[in-house]
């Protein structure tokens, strides 16, 4: 049986499927056309989030195919009905990169706090005046009321992760959650609440129609203007330009974001606008969490092509 890795699969997850199937593996630069063309005949394809998995691609896959293993937790580049009219069974790698991606909204929140990366380009750049009591003032997480916006595996953890600073928690979630109001007297609250009471907003929400541009202007107009926005989730989620007009004309503290519309591009004000702290998407981007994601690709496919029930499914 033939397996297409679209682009790339680290070896933890691409040397078991050696060993039970044909692997191709196109490399991080394959074209559109590539892909299509690779995909003929193939009976399990391993994706990620930086391409589109459509009928198109199924198609050029042909009817053999039988999974699509998404490498990563978020599947809104994958058209689930497209396949699921196809019998095609589709696997994402939840659980693996719930420390490395909360961790890494702490790291960022942090980071915009303090305004970090503008610090230290004072001393690269070496325009540096030295200790200056008025300047790099930031704001301080202790005490702090903090929101999750989305209080699934990810967000949960980050809540864990920000425990030590004490201070009120409150998040939005489809239900509530008892564990978090246990550990961490956590409240289920509604969006504008949240967005109205919170020094920090952490972005918990997988991408997609529902949750585009969740964050817009209405939104922005509710946060304090010493808040900080920290997104981990997807780009979609923020209307970056009405996050850099709200940056730019201070109605908001700072941003830490790590996820951007239209990635690899994104919005160029970012780079101009105050006390903001980027990173390229890499939030699972740890040794453990990639290895992991790796091990979890493979053993869905495996599973569904020697006939057993795929480890981590997902449904629309
Ligand atoms: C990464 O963004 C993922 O969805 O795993």
């Amino acid at each position: 049986m033939k397996v297409v890795i679209m682009r790339e699969l680290l070896p933890a997850g691409r040397k078991p499927l050696e060993e039970c199937f044909e692997v191709v593996s196109l490399g991080l630069d394959a074209s559109r056309e590539e892909m299509l063309a690779a995909a003929a005949g193939a009976d399990g394809l391993v994706t990620d989030l930086t391409f589109p998995v459509d009928g198109e691609l199924l198609d050029a896959a042909g009817p053999g195919l039988k999974v699509v293993a998404n490498f990563g937790v978020g599947y809104d580049n994958v058209d689930l009905a497209a396949c699921a009219e196809r019998g095609v069974t589709v696997t994402n790698t939840p659980g693996a990169l719930t420390n490395a991606t909360a961790e890494l909204a702490l790291a960022l929140a942090m980071a915009a706090a303090r305004d970090l990366p503008e610090a230290e380009r004072d001393l690269r750049e070496g325009t540096w005046q030295g200790w200056d009591p008025a300047r790099w003032r930031g704001f301080e997480l202790s005490g702090a009321t903090i929101g999750v916006v989305g209080a699934g595996r990810i967000g949960g953890r980050f809540m864990d992760l920000v425990a030590g600073f004490g201070g009120e928690r409150l998040y939005t979630a489809r239900s509530a959650k008892p564990e978090l109001a246990s550990r961490h007297g956590a409240r289920l609250v509604e969006l504008d609440e949240l967005l109205r009471e919170s020094d920090l907003i952490s972005l918990h929400l997988p991408g997609g129609p529902e949750t585009e541009h969740l964050i817009d202007d209405r939104a922005l107009g509710l946060v304090k203007p010493s808040a900080i926005l920290v997104n981990t989730g997807r780009g979609t989620l923020v209307d970056s330009k009405a996050l850099i007009r709200a940056l730019e004309e201070d109605r908001i503290g700072a941003a830490g974001l790590d996820v951007f519309e239209g990635e690899p591009a994104f919005d160029p004000g970012f780079l101009t606008a105050p006390r903001v702290a980027l990173a390229p998407h890499i939030g699972s981007a740890t040794f453990r969490s990639r290895d992991e994601m790796s091990r979890i690709v493979a053993a869905n496919v495996t599973a569904v092509l020697e006939g057993s029930p795929a480890p981590n499914p997902v449904t629309a």
